[in-house]
């Protein structure tokens, strides 16, 4: 059995919304772990941030995950090896149920949540497969898990994350590509999540006050999400993994 100490030593892994909560605990903790980091966010001043306060190898790439021009970006920066694709950056949207979505709502939700993440991981899969070798993480959700955690847009995205990572991992497994998804519960992170929706407050207000455990603190994302990139999962893949405090088994 071998000790991995140095998890991602010599790695170049990818994080989308590495700006901010999630994806920002999820580069700075493979940045602490010798980790070449490809940090991905549509807002510059938070990438800055991110290197002026995180030390290691943090390349920043400010772009929005739904241009096809910032995928064909990342992948130019990250040249011939990529170990990890950690598809992090995400929008809820305003708890509407299906009778209030707005259209724009709802592509907005669709083409961050679950195109970009396609497109990504698309671009991604042959750099890896050309080396036998790879793990990709998706950041699904709690509402991928069930339809009282959020509104018809997100509730949906993250079901299709859900199938997207099972389908992924069927596919690619076999050549040395490992695809897995968390579901967080609530993170205390800068996410916007405002009631749109009189019906939507009124039905799913009383879940979440009653049914939710505690919020976590991203860095206990970070953690599941660096050890599925790691090889210490090397013989998971297709998993969907709760880090969501229980909330999976109420
Ligand atoms: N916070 C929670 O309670 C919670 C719960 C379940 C799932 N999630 C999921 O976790 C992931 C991360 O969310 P978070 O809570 O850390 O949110 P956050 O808003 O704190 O961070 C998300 C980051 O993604 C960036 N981003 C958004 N759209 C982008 C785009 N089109 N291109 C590039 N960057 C973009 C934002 O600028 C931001 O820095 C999301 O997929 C979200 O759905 C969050």
């Amino acid at each position: 059995m071998t000790l991995h100490e140095h998890r991602f030593a010599g790695c170049t892994v990818i994080v989308t919304g590495a700006g901010s909560g999630i994806g920002l605990a999820t580069a700075t903790r493979l940045a602490m772990e010798e980790c070449r980091v490809i940090a991905v966010d549509v807002s510059a001043g938070r990438l800055h941030d991110l290197t002026s306060e995180v030390e290691g190898d943090i390349v920043p790439i400010t772009a929005d995950i739904t241009d096809d021009a910032s995928i064909a970006t990342v992948m130019s920066t990250v040249g011939e090896r990529v170990d990890g694709l950690a598809n992090v950056a995400g929008i809820m949207d305003g708890f509407e149920p299906t009778a209030d979505i707005a259209d724009a709502t709802w592509d907005r939700v669709l083409a961050v949540n679950v195109t970009a993440m396609m497109r990504l991981t698309r671009a991604v899969l042959p750099v890896m497969l050309e080396r036998g070798r790879g793990s990709i993480v998706n950041v699904g959700s709690e509402a991928g898990l069930r339809g009282s955690a959020a509104g018809t847009p997100y509730t949906t995205s993250k079901h299709a994350v859900n199938g997207l990572t099972l389908s992924t991992a069927f596919f690619y497994t076999p050549r040395g590509v490992r695809c897995n998804a968390v579901a967080p519960g609530p993170v205390a992170t800068n996410i916007e999540a405002p009631f749109r929706s009189e019906w939507g407050q009124t039905r799913i207000g009383p879940f979440l006050q009653t049914n939710v455990p505690g919020v976590a603190r991203p860095e206990q994302l970070a953690s599941a999400i660096t050890w599925l990139l790691s090889d210490d999962a090397s013989n998971v893949s297709g998993a969907i993994i709760p880090v969501d405090g229980g909330w999976a088994a109420i």
